[in-house]
């Protein structure tokens, strides 16, 4: 070995694995599927609408990366199974899954509305709750896997404002499913992380966020990133531990 090297990280510290990533057709899914991608793993862009996926995983692809597009709706149980059986079906393994898909409303809590509440509790809670029971069997095989729930610091508790109640209160149950799921997986290699990636320039975000894309994605690959030790059932921004 050469010395000084000893602490290199590895060029490709995914290189075997696979990944897939809810709503990576655009925005921070579509920089963290990037990100996966270019530490060597083949990676799913999941994608509510195929064609948007597969646009852009021929532009991952173009860059010499290994990418695959997957119908992907979070908000359909039956689509969470057949993508999950996709990648199994062509890999038989599954090892990163990044719970990114999500929406986002501005509303008040005394206005709510059960037709939206019941559709953001599905698409930003159980979906990714069910798209990780789905994942877990296949990262037991290998005793290994990383599951990120990309969550938001307008989930926390200790920060709770009137602004969005809809949109917290769905982030919430994440950070619950992240927990449940965290030590019904304990000790199995699969470690299960909420994280924040602050607020972010993208569709959602707006032009006025002040963090850029990479910046926010930066905070997501912290919990793909983590080795064998790492922590489970956190929920972190930038590496730092947020208040639940
Ligand atoms: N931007 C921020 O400031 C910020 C801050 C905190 C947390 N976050 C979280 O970060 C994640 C990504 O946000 P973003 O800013 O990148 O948002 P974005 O630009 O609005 O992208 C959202 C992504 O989710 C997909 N999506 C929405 N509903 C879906 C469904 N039912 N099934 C599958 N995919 C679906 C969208 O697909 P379509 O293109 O088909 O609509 C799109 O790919 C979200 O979970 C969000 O809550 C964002």
């Amino acid at each position: 070995m050469i010395a000084g090297m000893e602490t290199s990280p590895a060029p490709n510290p995914l290189a075997g694995r696979v990944a897939l990533v809810s709503g990576a057709n655009r925005g921070i899914g579509l920089a963290v599927a990037r990100g996966i991608a270019e530490r060597g793993a083949t990676t799913y862009l999941g994608a509510r609408h195929l064609a948007a996926g597969e646009a852009a995983a021929a532009a991952l692809r173009a860059d010499d990366l290994a990418a695959h597009a997957v119908q992907l709706d979070v908000g359909d149980p039956a689509s969470i199974a057949a993508a999950v059986a996709t990648v199994d079906a062509a890999h038989g393994r599954l090892d990163v899954l990044v719970n990114n898909a999500g929406v986002l409303v501005y509303d008040n809590a005394l206005d709510v509305d059960p037709d939206t509440a019941n559709r953001f509790w599905t698409i930003n809670a159980l979906g990714p709750w069910l798209l990780a029971a789905a994942a877990a069997p296949l990262m037991r095989r290998n005793g290994w896997g990383r599951i990120v729930n990309v969550s938001t610091e307008m989930a926390s508790f200790a920060r709770m404002t009137t602004s969005a109640p809809t949109y917290r209160v769905s982030k919430v149950a994440l950070n619950a499913v992240t927990r449940v799921l965290a030590l019904e997986l304990e000790g199995s290699g699969i470690l299960v992380n909420a994280l924040s990636p602050g607020w972010v320039r993208t569709e959602m975000g707006g032009p006025d966020a002040p963090r850029s894309i990479e910046q926010g994605c930066a905070s997501i690959l912290w919990g793909v990133d983590l080795p064998a030790d790492g922590p489970t059932g956190g929920y972190f921004q930038d590496g730092a531990e947020l208040p639940w």
